[in-house]
């Protein structure tokens, strides 16, 4: 039994401060006197990235082996939060191990602009599908005894400028969009940490802004646990500390905890604040203490088997004319593309794993090919060589094959964190290749490797395309299995691949200029905009193919005691192998009092069916989930009306439609000078009064009252002959204000 961790009322001023930033890279500090030890805290998020030698937060020094799931941006594809939790839990066990009491992550800041080089560790482009995968990834870790850190609160989209750019974003987007998922995961599953953000939002650091880290993150959202600054980014400490930052990463070497110490001392810092950072600091040396049954070594196979399931189910088949896929063990296959024999499998940047094993897409074909299975590279990993000989090579092969399989994909250099992208091209050479490929008639399936989308020039000139993201070290096999259908996909897309950089809604207002993003686009992020302007794309938000096809039976919905909006839809497995559909549902409402995307994702489901199987999909539609941030009284609002629910397979294929009648919250807006004409004749006690006045100005011409409505009631009052006094509009608004 270990000694009780103490109070902050046990520890000196200095003590309290030293507890609130790093030791080191890290871990935080022990206060050895009375007996609290240092805990570790280690990227995240896709696998446990434990330094043991140099440390840095930029993946360059290496660390001791973990198991490399999937990135967030495969992961996301499976649309399932019970996978997100398994491979969280498997996370957990392999930090436990390493005794690091939390990993850093998940993120869940929102794909705004394919360029973003951090794509790849992010869920997707919208806020439910991030906070219910970031959800299920906290439970898992948490599970274990260990903490999940959520980042990067908030507001974070881009890497560039990432240290110091103002990402201006107006109140309805930054709530409805980027804090979403964010409070879906502090609301659902309660991680031990949250991390802020390097930047600022609307011009404050997201380290020093009480509004973001104490008003949103814990007086409406009710976060318990502790926020830990993203590596480097306290800009001022002493205003940080209050605002609600309670811990410091890395270290800063004793410099800004001394100045805590003298700002208490000369009274510019409520030691209160301090104490309360010093206990939750406590508070999760408590909760790492009390971990318990999680005992090494590793389970690299079992790890290693979850990673290969996990990556099974992020693939995203996104085209498969005349059935070219799944491939007859059979058929005389060649493979062509470097990714194949050296997969890209991970980001850059501080998320970098150093896995316990790594497999090989062509290894894993060559390995399910009945014959022998020719490969050339095609082009190199770096751009060097002579591009027109590895092409003939390519071409010669693929000559021999009856279908070859052509590995494409972006240069690791080409994503990383720390840098955005500047297109979304894929290098020419690879295009050139597969150009030259196709002149030469063979039979070509495209896959691909990528952790931000790429532009698919190709895709209409191809019978076959498998999205393989970034599938951790297991994806050669996952990979291998989904082309000869031991595995059928089920992935889908958590991100609209564009036809043009061009079309994508944040276009023009990424990534900003001297400091500020402007985030223009508003609500309109990611399909809610290309839907809006009815642009096309390369393949929707949603989409995704399988081996069986799926039929939808009739949608039905309605809304439950508590609130929520249940729909149901009967799904029928329609082919002839087993396969797995997500089911989605989006919402919408016409003529509604503010603008909305002509579609939201508002829920998903999976289903596994056998051929000819039916089952009624039930999916729950939270009644928050329809709620817009209300700008005149800063609240969420359920706006009431009929709804229309579309149960769908994409975006872009609406399968199923409902209405459901929703009631609506009530919104009480305050009657001022400048309410409106026609905000008072809304109001039931001030309507007749402000009737009688304005009537005999117009009559019974509606045309002028319309005209008028718009009308502050503040300014008719000063007309020449008004109708109406200023002492009695006063009385008027007062008496409207008393009785809502
Ligand atoms: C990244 C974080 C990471 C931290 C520690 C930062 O640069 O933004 O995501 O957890 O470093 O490595």
């Amino acid at each position: 039994m270990t000694d009780p961790i103490p109070t902050p009322a046990d520890l000196t001023l200095e003590e309290k401060a030293a507890l609130t930033s790093g030791a080191d890279f890290w871990t935080t500090k022990p206060v050895e006197r009375v007996g609290v030890p240092a805990v570790m805290m280690t990227d995240g998020p896709h696998g446990l990235r434990k330094q043991a030698g140099a440390s840095d937060h930029l993946g360059i020094a290496t660390s001791v082996p973990a198991t490399c799931f999937p990135p967030a941006v495969a992961l996301g594809s499976s649309f399932d939060p019970e996978l997100a939790e398994r491979v969280g839990a498997a996370l957990g066990v392999e930090s436990a191990i390493e005794d690091v009491a939390v990993i850093l992550g998940p993120g869940v800041n929102i794909k705004r602009s394919p360029l973003c080089g951090r794509n790849f560790e992010y869920f997707s482009e919208d806020p439910v599908v991030a906070g219910v995968l970031g959800a299920g990834l906290v439970r898992g870790i948490q599970s274990r005894g260990v903490g999940a850190s959520l980042k990067h609160f908030a507001a974070n989209n881009q890497e560039t400028d990432r240290l110091r750019v103002s990402s201006d974003v107006d109140p309805r987007p930054l709530r409805e969009i980027y804090l979403r998922g964010f409070q879906r995961v502090v609301e659902d599953a309660q991680p031990w940490t949250v991390m802020c953000a390097y930047n600022r939002i609307n011009g404050v650091y997201a380290s020093e802004d009480p509004w973001l880290l104490t008003s949103v993150l814990r007086e409406e959202w009710g976060f318990e646990g502790l926020v830990v600054s993203d590596w480097g980014a306290v800009n001022d400490r002493v205003a940080g500390l209050p605002a609600g930052l309670d811990l410091e990463m890395p270290s800063s070497g004793g410099r800004t905890d001394a100045q805590l110490v003298a700002a208490v001392r000369e009274g510019s810092l409520d030691e209160a604040a301090l104490d309360a950072a010093a206990a939750r600091v406590l508070d999760l040396v408590r909760k790492s203490q009390a971990r318990d049954g999680v005992d090494g070594p590793l389970d690299v196979d079992a790890h290693h088997a979850l990673a290969h399931e996990a990556a099974t189910r992020s693939i995203v088949l996104l085209k498969n004319d005349a059935a070219t896929l799944p491939l007859a063990r059979d058929v005389r296959i060649a493979v062509v593309g470097a990714f194949a024999e050296a997969p890209r499998y991970q980001g850059a940047g501080s998320s970098l794993i150093n896995p316990t094993r790594l497999d090989a897409a062509l290894d894993a074909i060559r390995a399910l090919a009945a014959g022998d299975v020719a490969y050339a590279p095609g082009f190199t990993l770096d751009g060097s060589g002579d591009a027109a000989a590895l092409r003939a090579e390519a071409v010669a092969v693929a000559s021999e094959a009856e279908t070859t399989v052509v590995f494409l994909g972006l240069p690791a250099a080409e994503e990383s964190e720390g840098f955005d992208r500047a297109h979304i091209d894929l290098p020419g050479e690879q295009i050139e290749l597969l150009d030259a490929l196709l002149a030469a008639g063979a039979n070509v399936v495209v896959v691909l490797s990528n952790g931000g989308v790429v532009a698919l020039p190709f895709a209409d000139r191809v019978p076959a395309i498998v999205e393989g993201w970034l599938l951790g070290q297991a994806g050669g096999g996952a990979t291998a299995d989904v082309l000869f259908g031991v595995v059928n996909p089920s992935g889908k897309l958590t991100e609209t691949i564009p036809l043009r950089l061009e079309d994508s809604p944040s276009f023009g207002f990424f990534p900003g200029e001297f400091g500020h993003v402007r985030y223009g686009e508003g609500l309109l992020v990611g399909y809610r905009g290309f839907d809006a302007k009815k642009t096309p794309v390369a393949f929707p938000f949603g989409h995704g193919l399988s081996y069986t096809t799926f039929g939808y039976g009739a949608a039905s919905a309605s809304v439950s005691a508590s609130g929520d909006v249940v729909v149901t839809v009967p799904v029928t497995n329609t082919g002839r192998v087993p396969g797995r559909e997500i089911v989605q549902v989006y919402s919408s409402l016409e003529r509604s009092v503010v603008l909305r995307a002509p579609r939201e994702l508002k829920a998903f489901a999976s289903v596994e069916l056998d051929p000819g199987e039916t089952r009624e999909v039930a999916l729950v539609v939270r009644r928050a989930d329809l709620a817009y941030w209300d700008v005149r009284v800063d609240a969420w609002v359920v706006e009431g009306g009929d709804y229309t629910v579309e149960v769908a397979a994409s975006s872009r294929d609406i399968r199923a439609t409902a209405t459901v009648a929703v009631s609506g919250d009530e919104v009480r807006v305050p009657l001022t000078p400048d309410s409106s004409i026609g905000d008072l004749l809304e109001n039931p006690v001030t309507a007749p009064d402000i009737r009688e006045a304005v009537e005999p100005m117009f009559g019974d011409d509606e045309g002028m009252l319309k005209m008028m409505a718009s009308f502050p009631i503040g300014r008719l009052a000063g007309f020449p002959n008004a109708p109406i006094t200023p002492e009695r509009i006063e009385e008027l608004l007062a008496a409207g204000n008393a009785a809502s």
